[in-house]
């Protein structure tokens, strides 16, 4: 295959900008949330039919919880309504969900919710979609060393693939291609291990807004990308 029709195996995207979407409309910001929520399916199928297997989405990261106590419930509650409305079609899709971050932080009733979701879908042989949610990369790193170490894991047995093996992402191929929306250019916490040699692509749009021709820009970008993995030839 050529390289300007590579398609990335896995997509990660920082879903940002939903405050600033419902802002400039003069709406409160769980508008933006809710309309990103809404976003989800439409960005779902365009990645799933260009033929990318593995989507990662960032929803709520650890530092999310020092936002308002208002923001901070409305976000849990769309997390259960968007498992109770997508859910079902997802799996009839095909869909694989996984989560990635700490569960049982979340109340006994989201918690119960997201397995159920996960588990309705395992078999599932489409498009494996997985949600951060109070995901951390830190948290992700630390809770790693913990098990490692309790593991009674040896020094010298620890190598990369080893230590892949005690994240959130086990089994999981690192991300080939990281899309930020809003804007920013930052990863706030988000893979820091797993990102070591993906490639970035930062738009200015903002989540509820990106949509499908924003899908085939990022993946055109993705197509003219060079990555050499510290090496000196394209791989
Ligand atoms: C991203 O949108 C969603 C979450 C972080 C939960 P933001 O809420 O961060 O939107 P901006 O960055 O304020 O526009
Ligand atoms: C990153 O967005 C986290 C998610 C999209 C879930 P933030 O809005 O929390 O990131 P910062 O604060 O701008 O770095
Ligand atoms: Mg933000």
């Amino acid at each position: 295959m050529s390289q300007s029709c590579r398609i990335p195996q896995h997509v990660a995207i920082i879903m940002d900008g939903n405050g600033r979407w419902a802002k400039a409309r003069g709406l409160p910001r769980l508008d933006g949330h809710r309309a990103g929520a809404e976003n989800l399916r439409r960005v779902i199928g365009a990645f799933a039919q260009r033929g990318v297997k593995y989507l990662t989405l960032y929803a709520f990261s650890t530092e999310n919880w020092g936002r308002p106590q208002l923001e901070v419930r409305g976000l849990l509650k769309l997390l259960a309504s968007s498992i109770r409305r997508e859910a079902k079609e997802l799996d009839r899709e095909g869909v694989r969900l996984m989560h990635l971050g700490k569960l049982d932080e979340l109340t006994p009733s989201l918690q119960k919710q997201v397995k159920e979701a996960l588990e309705m879908t395992e078999g599932n042989a489409g498009i494996t979609v997985s949600v951060a949610f109070n995901y951390g990369g830190r948290a992700e790193i630390l809770e790693a060393v913990r098990h490692l170490l309790s593991d009674g894991v040896k020094a010298e047995a620890l190598d990369d693939a080893t230590f892949s093996r005690y994240l959130y992402t086990a089994g999981l191929p690192d991300p080939d291609l990281i899309i930020r929306t809003g804007g920013e250019m930052r990863l706030s916490n988000f893979l820091l291990w797993q990102a070591a040699y993906s490639e970035y692509y930062v738009t200015p749009t903002y989540w509820p807004d990106f949509d499908e021709a924003e899908v085939e820009d990022a993946l055109e970008a993705y197509s003219q990308r060079n990555r050499r993995f510290g090496g000196l030839e394209p791989r």
